[in-house]
């Protein structure tokens, strides 16, 4: 199909720090995917500040889409549909995205379709592997979530496990912070570890071997502030590395005894921390001795981007004849999938 007759959805991220635009033709051609991250904005206060993400969004965003539609010229007139997510996420960030692109599709007399996130996560791997479809077992690991999601389909999804208080990715961020790394701290965690010696200290595994796929962070963190109040010359590399030993045994764990029980072949890791090194050779390993494929898309569309959001509007559009009134609001606690006990 060429540009000028394909369909094309214009996706928008907007649910934290992360501004972006993304293109997509058809359901997995991804024409453009810009990301404009806020992080240098936020690393002052060790963390994202609401009022000050929702601020630039404004800023940043009719930037971002022009800029984006010129750079493939495709006139905004040649796009089929507005994607944009609406939840989870800060409400104000969310709101920002949500407004500008249902005001986009009324101005341009299009559907619009609001998008969760975490569907958006699980997408990424549709974007890269479109032939590796389900069923599989998903993990989405960031600095807002840690869940265990069945997808038997696209589109239906059931929750398996999830964080009962800190995401993966927010303990790493605090203790990195206790440990001097600028916000976020994953990425540099991810490097001292590379270097350092994970049996340096035996940091808890909290709920490794409770029954179900829930986890549990914020002790892990409580016990790093004490050990480094403690031994404060103890170096950083050692501290990352024991960090990541306990981070990375209960997620693998968790994650391939998960696709196991629900006889699943494929595993896939998507979100900010799935970019872990570390985690990608433990859970590549485990899978392997197991017999279960672990797939991870590349770390620009595990991160938070626009790409994975057209992808989940366009299927939704275009397979299951789905789209939202402008009255749709966000949803900063929506949730993906239903646990089977809730049902
Ligand atoms: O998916 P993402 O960009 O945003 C959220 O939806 O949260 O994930 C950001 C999180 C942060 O907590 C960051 O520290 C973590 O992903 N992260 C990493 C790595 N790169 C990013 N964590 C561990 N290792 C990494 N290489
Ligand atoms: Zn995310």
């Amino acid at each position: 199909m060429s540009r000028k007759t394909a369909f094309l959805t214009l996706g928008i991220e907007t649910s934290c720090d992360e501004t972006s635009v993304a293109v997509l033709s058809g359901e997995h051609d991804v024409l453009i995917n810009s990301v404009y991250s806020q992080v240098d904005l936020h690393a002052k206060y060790g963390g994202v500040v609401p009022e000050v993400a929702s601020r630039n969004h404004v800023v940043k965003l009719p930037y971002l889409i022009q800029e984006a539609v010129q750079s493939i010229g495709v006139r905004l007139q040649k796009i089929s549909l507005i994607a944009a997510t609406y939840g989870p996420g800060l409400v104000g960030p969310l709101l920002v995205g949500l407004t500008h692109g249902k005001g986009l599709a009324c101005g341009l007399g299009i559907p619009f379709i609001g998008v969760n996130h975490l569907e958006g996560h699980v997408f990424a791997h549709r974007l890269t592997l479109p032939d590796a479809e389900p069923p599989f077992m998903a993990l989405v690991v960031s600095g807002g979530h840690t869940s265990l999601i069945d997808v038997p389909q696209y589109g239906t999804y059931q929750l398996v496990g999830m964080t009962v208080d800190d995401a993966a990715g927010e303990a790493l961020d605090k203790i990195g912070k206790m440990m001097g790394i600028g916000y976020p701290a994953g990425a540099e965690i991810d490097r001292l570890a590379a270097v350092g010696d994970p049996k340096t200290v035996r940091f808890p595994r909290p709920m490794i071997g409770s029954p179900g796929f829930d986890f549990s962070f914020s002790g892990l963190k409580t016990s790093v502030v004490y050990h480094l109040r403690k031994n404060p010359r103890e170096r950083r590399e050692d501290i990352a590395a024991s960090v990541l030993a306990s981070v990375v045994e209960i997620l693998t764990k968790k994650s391939i005894e998960a696709a196991r029980r629900f006889h699943r072949k494929r595993l896939v890791v998507t979100g900010g921390v799935a970019a872990n090194s570390h985690l990608r050779n433990a859970l590549t390993e485990a899978g392997s001795e197991r017999g279960i494929e672990v797939s991870f898309p590349p770390p620009s569309l595990c991160t938070d981007n626009a790409a994975m959001i057209a992808a989940v509007g366009a299927f939704r559009f275009l397979r299951l004849g789905e789209s939202h009134p402008l009255s749709l609001k966000p949803d900063p606690s929506l949730g993906l999938g239903v646990r089977e006990s809730d049902e």
